[in-house]
């Protein structure tokens, strides 16, 4: 069964193209960082046009390197949400046509239930399992008990692991976006330098807050302006440090509650190496398993949308039928 994904639910236009659940023909993306970074974040009206400019040419690029005919494809998998409204509805669009075009079933998929997902394009792992999706709009902590069964465990409060990553990044003067900045910078710094708050919550919280440590960041940096204080290294090893260190804590918690000893990370934050070393460390202290998906399948990518179609249309079959009123929604939840 030959599955095309398609992702546009922020500023990635992404395709691919998926056999059998797990076999990867080919894995397009269309990062638009060049476009947004000077103006410090997404600019959602740009995302979408940019979006509406690429999606045929990635959609056409994701076939050619699969070497496969749309008329091949036997299932759309399109991402419906959570994301920036313009973005997600260029996708939806596309797939709707295609679909209503071809006669191909289609299905939405949510773009936290992908990453979810992202791990099983690698590796068939045993559920139920504890995973943490840890993107620049999400930290969710989840008991995964099998395909379509989440229940989640704890969120952030305020920002998310990696909205923190690309404020600091944005406050030491890097572009959007600061996450791998921050991980490339704290390799040159001293993470002991400075402490920086880590943030645990109630004692038995599952939550996560990280706007305290932002703050304290952006407090050391004006502080520290007319002072010889920290380098820009030991500022992006010290937060680097206090965020790895929360969300391996709250992993190791979250197994300890459910008594699960198997563990996934994903999103966009999942491809610091800090965070799985870090992660991978804490588990195996533990008697725990870990797993991370490469990191072209943490940060966004459309192999991880076809991936959870698949499992969604192998387990519902209800593609067709309300393909007109299928709708795209910003805020959807898991
Ligand atoms: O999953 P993703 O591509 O998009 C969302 O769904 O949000 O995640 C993007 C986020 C950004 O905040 C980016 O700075 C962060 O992931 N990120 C990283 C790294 N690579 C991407 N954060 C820390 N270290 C990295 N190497
Ligand atoms: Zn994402």
């Amino acid at each position: 069964m030959l599955v095309l994904g398609l992702e546009t639910s922020c500023d990635d236009t992404a395709a691919a193209v998926l056999q059998d659940g797990n076999k990867l023909l080919s894995n397009i993306i269309n990062d638009q960082s060049n476009i947004h970074s000077k103006y410090g974040g997404i600019v959602p009206e740009l995302a979408g046009r940019s979006h509406i400019d690429q999606v045929h040419k990635v959609i056409g690029c994701a076939l050619e390197s699969a070497k496969v005919k749309l008329r091949d494809i036997d299932l759309l998998a399109v991402t419906v949400g959570p994301g920036l409204i313009g973005s997600l509805l260029v996708g939806l669009n596309t797939a709707k046509g295609i679909s209503y075009g071809l006669g191909t079933p289609l299905v939405g998929v949510n773009h936290l239930e992908g990453h979810l997902l992202a791990i099983f394009l690698q590796k068939q792992i045993k559920f139920p399992f504890i995973s943490l999706v840890v993107s620049g709009g999400h930290t969710d902590l989840y008991r995964v008990n099998n395909f379509g069964q989440y229940k989640l465990l704890g969120r952030t409060r305020d920002d998310a692991a990696g909205e923190s990553f690309d404020k600091v990044a944005k406050m030491l003067g890097h572009k959007y976006p600061g996450g791998p900045k921050i991980e490339k910078m704290a390799v040159e710094g001293d993470a002991k330098a400075h402490k920086f708050p880590r943030s645990y919550l109630e004692k038995t919280s599952l939550d996560f807050s990280f706007s305290g440590l932002k703050t304290s960041v952006k407090n050391y940096i004006d502080k520290m302006q007319s002072s010889n204080g920290l380098s820009d290294g030991d500022i992006a090893a010290g937060f680097q440090e206090a965020v790895v260190e929360v969300l391996s804590r709250k992993i190791i918690m979250a197994c300890e509650q459910e008594g699960l000893s198997r563990v996934v990370v994903t999103g966009g934050v999942a491809a610091n190496g800090a965070l799985r070393r870090a992660v991978a460390s804490a588990c195996s202290n533990s008697g725990y398993e870990s797993w991370f998906p490469d990191p072209v399948f943490c940060t966004d990518n459309a192999a991880m949308i076809a991936c959870a179609g698949y499992q969604k249309y192998k387990s519902s079959h209800d593609s067709k039928a309300d393909l007109l009123n299928m709708d795209a929604t910003a805020n959807l939840l898991l």
